[in-house]
């Protein structure tokens, strides 16, 4: 990369931080849920389509909630568990709140059962979605 574009392109990303931008959060909260919480239960995932980045992302907030109430049975940190989940909720929430969710929520389905995963893939699936639509504002 251009030395000149990478500065730029860090004090945008400074700047956001100090704006509140949820992602660097966001970001957190994935690693913490992926490394510190394992999970038994199947998730349904939505599938990585352009036009439902959206709608999949607030599919997801709701799975985290089920993540709460049926993940953490056994867990021995469970309230720092619950607060990354709290948070990684909040931070995701947030990158889709300026949106104009409920144009492309009317024709994604949330729970899609032939596309039940682990716990991991669910966490990956976050991830993917966070690029996506992070690229997807990026270019638009
Ligand atoms: C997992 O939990 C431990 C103990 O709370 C913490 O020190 C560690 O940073 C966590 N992992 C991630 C990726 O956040
Ligand atoms: C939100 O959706 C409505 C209805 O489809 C549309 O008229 C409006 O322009 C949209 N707003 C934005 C910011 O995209």
């Amino acid at each position: 990369m251009d030395r000149r574009y990478r500065i730029s392109f860090l004090t945008l990303f400074l700047a956001g931080c100090l704006q509140g931008n949820p992602i660097p959060r966001l970001l957190a909260g994935i690693d913490y849920l992926e490394e510190n919480i394992t999970c038994d239960k199947q998730f349904s995932l939505s599938r990585l389509q352009d036009s439902c980045i959206v709608a999949a992302l607030a599919c997801s907030i709701k799975e985290l909630d089920t993540v709460k109430v049926e993940c953490l049975d056994k867990a021995v940190h469970l309230e720092s568990m619950q607060h990354h989940i709290s948070m990684t909720a909040t931070a995701l929430q947030k990158t889709i709140d300026k949106e104009n969710s409920t144009t492309d929520t009317s024709e994604c389905i949330c729970e899609d059962k032939r596309l039940e995963k682990s716990f991991k893939d669910f966490i990956q699936n976050i991830r993917h979605l966070t690029q996506a639509h992070a690229a997807k504002r990026l270019s638009s």
